[in-house]
């Protein structure tokens, strides 16, 4: 088990938590809770569960499943999954995520796996087509553009689908923000597809979303965006790229084939009282 919560103390508010959640992350070079977990934090709409020094995180979804990370130590772990399971009234179901090291939990069934791929940088060339222009994210103007092109792309989609305008102001308000690391495909005024970019404290950027409209998919400019993100980590000083990708994504070959290999795993488990 790689976390000991200890430091996580009863009293602390959303920000609170979020603070040292991300504080242990930067002592421990590793991520302890996901986007969906974080940003509801950020904007007050997580449910925290607690027991000894562990935390649970719950996160709403737009299918209406609470995403659960754990934050504990091993003797905690299954404390807090029963806190949320008390907490989370029986109708709803709880999705645990568990990454690699963490026990899970025998009441829940698997239902996702998810691969965290890397490679170093820079990577290859990036060749951009004829008609396509890459920009950065406008704030003021693009934010509609965006969520169509993302909320085509991600249908159905779990965690990355159906998003709204307030969806996407929790990623903007976020510290790591940076329109121009929202990379954005253009052909003439139609938006093709984008890269987000996250750039982490240790010189590792991630692929964050990589989305491309239905229209233009199939054409390379999957390729091309994630190039063109992994042109621009090199670029502000990163040496390392990782992604996170379900691992029956298609994309998967893609990444492959740009070099990218699995480092870790994150399983998603589902608990529901039928
Ligand atoms: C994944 C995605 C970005 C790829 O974009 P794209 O423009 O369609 O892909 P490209 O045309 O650049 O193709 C890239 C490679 O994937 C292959 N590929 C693309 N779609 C494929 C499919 N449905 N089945 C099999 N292979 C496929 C292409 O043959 C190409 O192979 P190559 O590397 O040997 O040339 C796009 O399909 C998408 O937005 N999907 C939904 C969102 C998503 O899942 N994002 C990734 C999250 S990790």
């Amino acid at each position: 088990m790689r976390v000991t919560a200890a430091c996580l103390t009863v009293d602390m508010d959303h920000a609170e938590v979020l603070a040292q959640i991300e504080q242990l992350e930067e002592e421990r070079d590793a991520e302890l809770i996901g986007d969906p977990g974080r940003v509801a934090l950020r904007r007050g709409t997580a449910q925290v569960v607690r027991s000894g020094g562990g935390v649970g995180i719950l996160a709403p979804t737009p299918e209406g499943v609470h995403g659960l990370d754990v934050v504990a130590g091993e003797g905690d772990y299954r404390a807090v999954i029963d806190e949320a399971i008390a907490t989370i009234p029986q109708s709803e179901p709880i999705r645990l995520w568990v990454r690699d090291g963490e026990p899970g939990d025998t009441r829940f069934t698997q239902e996702r796996r998810l691969l965290i791929m890397g490679r170093s940088l820079p990577g290859p060339q990036l060749v951009v087509p004829k008609g396509i222009e890459i920009r950065a994210f406008e704030p003021t103007s693009d934010v509609y553009e965006w969520l169509g092109v993302n909320n085509d792309a991600f249908e159905g989609h779990p965690e990355n689908g159906a998003w709204e305008r307030s969806d996407l102001e929790a990623r903007m308000s976020a510290p790591w923000f940076d329109p121009d690391g929202l990379r954005m495909a253009w052909e003439g005024d139609v938006l093709a597809g984008s890269c987000w970019v996250k750039q982490y404290p240790q010189g590792v950027g991630e692929i964050h979303v990589v989305g491309v409209a239905t229209s233009h998919q199939g054409r390379g400019l999957g390729k091309m965006l994630v190039l063109e993100g992994m042109r621009w980590m090199s670029e502000h000083g990163d040496d390392e790229v990782i992604l996170y990708t379900e691992a029956d994504n298609t994309a998967v070959g893609l990444y492959e084939r740009l070099g990218f290999e699995v480092q870790s795993t994150l399983e998603s488990m589902i608990y529901r009282v039928s």
